[in-house]
C-alpha cells in the first residue's frame, strides 16, 4: 500500500506547506555559503533541543550545548531556576566551563578568576579597583539564551524574541504528552562524528523509502511502506507505522518472525501460539501491555491501542526528530560542524520507563525486552565515537541505525561529484520536500 501523507495548519492560519518540489538542488548539501545562512537564519532563530533537565536537579548541577561556533552551559541556580547562557567569560571571552555534564559550587572563569553566581550575575572580579571604569554587574554578566523546559527536555533558543516554545511546537505538544517523557530515565547518551551535512542526516529519518533496502529487518516486526505521515507548519512533521505485524508488500509468514519472538515473551506471550495466526499478534500485545502493565505498575491507560504498538517518529525543525515507543523515546539530532559544511555529530538520547514499573525478574514480565535502567543507577557514560568505530563493532546506536549511519558519508560524498547535480524525491519522500521547503522559507530574506 502506499503511504498517506495529512497537512495540518496550525491554528491562527500558518500553512504546513510553503511549496511544492521534487528535486533537491545539491549544493544545499555542499556549499560552504549555505551553512552562514542556516546560521544566522534557522540556527539563530530556531528552538532547538539540547538535553535533558534530569541532568541538573541541583543547584549547581550543568550541562554544555555545542552548536556550530556557539557553546552554551545550562545550569541550574540555587533557587531551582533553568537558566542558559553563552559559554564565555564576560572579562576577555574565554569559554568557563567544559566537561559535561558536571557540578560547580560558583562558577569561576579558569583565566583570571572572574566569578559568577548561579543565575549567571557577576559575583566577583579579582583586583576590581584596577579596572577603570568600575566593573559593574548590569554589564558584565553573563550573557542569556533563551530556554524552556518541556516534557523533561531543554529547548534552547538564540533569538530573544522568538515566540514561545509551545507556539513553536503547536499540536506536537498535546500529540507527545501522554508519553510522560518527564518520567523516562536516560539509558544511552551517544555522540557519533559524521562526514555529512546535517541535512543529509535529516534526510535519511524523513523517509522510509530506503528501508525495505538497508533495514530488510524491519519487514519482520513493522510495516514501513504503510505509514500516515502528517506535515505541520515550521516544517515539523510525523510519520507513523504499524508496530508487531510485518511489512504488508510481503506473504504474511506462518510462524512468528525472529525479531518479534523477545517482545512476545517479554510480555510472558507464547510466540508459538501465534502460529498461523500472525496477524492477530498486534491486537494481542496491545491487550496484553495493559494487562501487565497494571500488574507491574506503569500506567498506560493515557496511551491509546494504538500508541501501545506502533512507532511514531516526530520531527522537530531544524534537528529534533524522536522515535517513540510506550515504553523506549530516541531522541536524536545532528548538530553542525562549527567550520565545515560537510560534517555534523548526531546525538542520540535512549530513554526508558523505569525498571522499577517495567519489568520484575521473578514474574519474568518485562513491557520491552530492552529496559534495563533503574531509578537510581548511575547516569551513563556519554559515549562520542566516529561511524569507523560504528563500522569496526566498537560502538553502536542499535543495528537499524548503524545501518543509516554506514549509508551516510557516501551519500555526502557522492552528492560532492561531478557526476551528480540534484535528487529527485517520490511521493513517499514528502516529508523530506516538507523539510526542504521549510529549510527554504526560514533562509528567506525577511
Ligand atoms: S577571560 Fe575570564 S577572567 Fe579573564
Ligand atoms: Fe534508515
Amino acid at each position: 500500500m502506499p503511504q498517506i501523507t495529512q497537512e495540518e495548519d496550525f491554528p491562527g492560519g500558518l500553512k504546513a506547506r510553503t511549496a511544492e518540489r521534487a528535486v533537491l538542488d545539491k549544493t544545499r548539501y555542499t556549499n560552504p555559503a549555505v551553512r552562514e545562512r542556516e546560521w544566522e537564519k534557522i540556527w539563530s532563530r530556531c528552538w532547538l533541543f539540547a538535553g535533558l533537565v534530569s541532568d541538573i536537579p541541583g543547584a549547581g548541577d550543568y550541562f554544555l550545548y555545542e552548536l556550530g561556533p556557539e557553546s552554551v552551559v545550562v545550569l541550574r541556580d540555587e533557587d531551582g531556576n533553568v537558566g542558559a547562557f553563552y559559554n564565555v567569560c564576560q572579562h576577555r571571552g574565554n569559554r568557563i566551563f567544559s566537561g559535561s555534564p558536571g557540578w560547580v559550587k560558583q562558577v569561576a572563569c579558569p583565566y583570571h578568576g572572574w566569578r559568577y553566581h548561579l543565575d549567571g550575575s557577576l559575583a566577583e572580579v579579582p583586583d576590581a579597583d584596577r579596572f577603570c571604569p568600575a566593573i559593574t554587574a548590569q554589564e558584565r554578566s553573563l550573557k542569556t539564551v533563551r530556554v524552556e523546559v518541556w516534557a523533561g527536555l531543554v529547548w534552547l533558543n538564540f533569538d530573544p524574541g522568538a515566540e514561545p516554545l509551545a507556539d513553536y511546537l503547536g499540536p506536537i505538544v498535546s500529540r507527545l504528552e501522554p508519553y510522560r517523557f518527564e518520567n523516562m530515565l536516560l539509558a544511552k547518551h551517544q555522540t557519533v562524528a559524521l562526514d555529512a551535512n546535517w541535512k543529509t542526516v535529516r534526510d535519511n529519518f524523513l523517509e522510509q523509502y530506503h528501508v525495505d533496502f538497508i533495514h530488510p529487518q524491519h519487514a519482520g516486526f513493522v510495516d514501513c511502506c504503510n505509514s500516515i505521515n502528517t506535515l505541520w507548519p515550521m516544517g515539523h512533521s510525523a510519520t507513523v507505522v504499524e508496530g508487531f505485524v510485518t511489512n504488508s508488500r510481503y506473504r504474511v509468514p506462518e510462524e512468528v518472525p525472529e525479531p518479534l519472538r523477545p517482545f512476545l515473551e517479554s510480555l510472558g506471550l507464547d510466540p508459538a501460539a501465534f502460529s498461523g495466526r500472525v496477524p492477530e499478534i498486534r491486537a494481542a500485545v496491545q491487550q496484553r501491555k495493559r494487562e501487565v502493565g497494571d500488574l507491574l505498575g506503569h500506567d498506560y491507560s493515557p496511551l491509546s491501542d494504538a500508541q501501545l504498538s506502533d512507532v511514531w517518529q516526530y520531527d522537530i525543525f531544524p534537528n529534533t526528530f524522536m522515535t517513540i515507543n510506550p515504553e523506549e523515546l530516541w531522541i536524536f539530532g545532528p548538530r553542525p560542524h562549527p567550520t565545515d559544511h560537510e560534517k555534523c555529530f548526531l546525538d542520540k538520547f535512549t530513554l526508558q520507563i523505569p525498571a522499577e514499573t517495567g519489568c520484575d525478574e521473578a514474574k519474568g514480565l518485562s513491557l520491552h525486552p530492552a529496559l534495563c535502567v533503574s531509578r537510581d543507577a548511575e547516569r551513563p557514560e556519554h559515549e562520542s565515537f566516529t561511524r569507523d568505530d560504528v563500522l569496526a563493532g566498537k560502538h553502536s546506536l542499535t543495528i537499524t541505525i548503524d545501518q543509516d549511519i554506514e549509508y551516510l558519508p557516501d551519500m555526502q560524498a557522492g552528492m560532492r561529484s561531478r557526476g551528480f547535480d540534484r535528487a529527485v524525491l517520490n511521493a513517499d519522500e514528502v516529508r523530506v520536500q516538507h523539510f526542504h521547503d521549510w529549510v527554504d522559507a526560514w533562509c528567506a530574506d525577511d
